[in-house]
């Protein structure tokens, strides 16, 4: 196909769906439509030069002038990506929409990022669509101090003496899931997971009111404020479509059913062993405490960073274990090796023990990191192996790209967990190789928790159940905002010891 009729069945296609609805389609429709639309201010000022004699990253540009980059990015941002990288190597920029996006794809790269003061490069404009979700004032919203003390509270509910407490809710949460499945059946198993991920967290973070008596009305309005973060709502949050309508509305529902919990737990003395109960006690260096309504939004926060990454990372699991039956008993073994140690009990220190089941998550988040691409705005200028990175560029970094680059990683498109193990370390050669959880300043908080949620769950599913495949391997599913497995995950499962009927 020539790249005339390749650009015209991408806008075809896309505004296709936009008109139908699809809000995915709408939101590249617009960044389409931007960059149309600034084709004459470009048009006289496309190559920009450093200032002052500086050398820029060089920049990369693919298909037609000013419009081809954004359609490029836009049908399948990875590949692009991956040539630009093929090309110019770590660091180059694509112009798109008037803005320049400068890649950082190596280690050392990423740590123009990664390593930089908030100052320096910051993240509040990018992540401004997390604003009416969170709410104003909470987590990027808040200026650097209010912003630190709340991650120190945050720190302080997901630090190893809470997430000891968390396990046996992980894992009462999971038997409990478990033992509503039959002898025998086939699920999906995104779905299964997905909500069980929602049931723990809500224990673990949200406490045990809102999960036992409240969970329903509580996981639809989550799910609501979730249909209103779409691609469109990263350039428009505040665009007056009905899913922001309801998301607003939503937030608005669960301050008041949170509220409650917090209001009962005041007036009666009840302290909880969760996340909630963290925040209402935490203070400010000048005594002062937290307010409510920024506590909702830290506890909304908390679910929205483990819910959809926890769910894919968790059901990518599943689905490379029921594929390779050696790498399964393996992981078996081990765990029975570390409930025998435990005298049966699937405890904290069990979990622990799971090497390989760890190393099997970290290959899943190597392979297919939910979020494939980081993002950072330059706040004063960077410098790269002698190259300027001016204040106003977008940084980004790929998780996805770099998991898979050869000089990085041996064979990258083979699922091979063992490379994380002594003596190959392949993510311990240099600082920031491996970024499914990010890395740096801003790495992920949640990832302990994560790795114990997910891997109780693992643990329960594979000490009851013999599963087996449905169909083929499910390959990424790169349209959505966080990438997981593309179509069903359906998977068959069979009780090992059945249940009498
Ligand atoms: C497998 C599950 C998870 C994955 C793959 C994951 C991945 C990530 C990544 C890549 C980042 C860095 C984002 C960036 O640099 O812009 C991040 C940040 C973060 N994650 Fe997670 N995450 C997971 C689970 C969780 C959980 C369970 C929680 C909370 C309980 C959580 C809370 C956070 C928070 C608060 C940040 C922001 C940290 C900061 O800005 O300083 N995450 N996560």
């Amino acid at each position: 196909m020539g790249v005339l009729e390749d650009v015209q069945g991408v806008l075809l296609g896309t505004a296709e769906k936009a008109i139908q609805g699809d809000t995915e389609a709408v939101g590249w429709v617009v960044v389409a439509f931007l960059s149309l639309s600034i084709v004459v201010v470009l048009a006289f000022n496309q190559v920009p030069s450093g200032k002052g004699g500086k050398v820029l990253p060089p920049l990369y540009a693919e298909g037609l002038p000013l419009i081809g980059n954004a359609l490029a990015f836009a049908k399948a941002p990875l590949d692009m990506v991956t040539r630009g990288h093929n090309s110019l190597g770590d660091c180059f920029t694509i112009n798109m929409a008037s803005k320049r996006f400068t890649f950082l794809l190596s280690p050392s790269a990423h740590e123009v990022s990664l390593l930089s003061k908030d100052t320096d490069v910051d993240v509040k404009d990018i992540y401004r669509f997390t604003v009416p979700v969170f709410g104003p004032g909470v987590v990027y919203d808040a200026d650097l101090d209010e912003r630190y003390f709340q991650f120190k509270m945050l720190g302080s509910g997901l630090r190893i003496t809470k997430l000891k407490g968390y396990v046996p809710h992980m894992v009462n949460e999971s038997e409990s899931f478990f033992a509503k499945w039959g002898n025998e059946g086939e699920v999906d198993l995104f779905d299964e997971l997905a909500r069980l991920i929602l049931m723990t967290a809500s224990r673990c973070l949200l406490g045990p009111e809102v999960r036992e008596d409240m969970f329903e009305e509580a996981a639809e309005l989550i799910h609501i404020l979730d249909q209103g973060m779409q691609v469109l709502s990263l350039f428009v949050p505040n665009l007056p479509t009905s899913a922001h309508r309801k998301r607003d509305q939503a937030r608005k529902d669960l301050q008041k059913l949170f509220q409650k919990v917090i209001s009962k737990r005041r007036e009666t003395g009840i302290v909880g062993d969760d996340l909630l109960q963290v925040f209402m006690q935490a203070r400010r260096t000048d005594g002062s405490s937290c307010d409510d309504f920024t506590i909702v939004g830290l506890l909304i926060a908390a679910i929205f960073g483990g819910q959809h990454t926890s769910s894919i990372t968790s059901t990518w699991i599943g689905l490379h274990l029921i594929r390779d039956k050696d790498l399964l008993s393996r992981v078996v073994e081990e765990q029975q090796n570390a409930l025998k140690g435990q005298d049966g009990q699937l405890n904290y220190e069990a979990l622990m023990q799971m090497n390989l089941l760890h190393r099997v998550m970290k290959e899943v988040l190597r392979m297919y990191p939910p979020l494939i691409f980081l993002m950072r705005q330059v706040e004063n200028e960077r410098t790269y192996k002698g190259m300027s990175i001016p204040k106003g560029d977008y940084l980004f970094m790929s998780p996805a790209v770099t998991g898979r680059l050869p000089s990085l990683w041996a064979k990258p498109n083979e699922f091979d967990p063992d490379r994380f193990a002594e003596p190959r370390v392949e993510d311990k050669k240099a600082r920031l190789t491996f970024m499914g959880f990010g890395g740096g300043r801003h790495s992920c908080m949640g990832e302990q928790f994560a790795f114990l949620q997910v891997k109780a769950i693992w643990s329960v599913l594979l000490r009851d159940f013999d599963l087996e495949p449905v169909g083929e391997m499910n390959v990424p599913n790169y349209e959505a905002l966080v990438v997981g497995p593309k179509g069903p995950t359906t998977i068959r499962y069979k009780r090992k010891v059945p249940r009498a009927t």
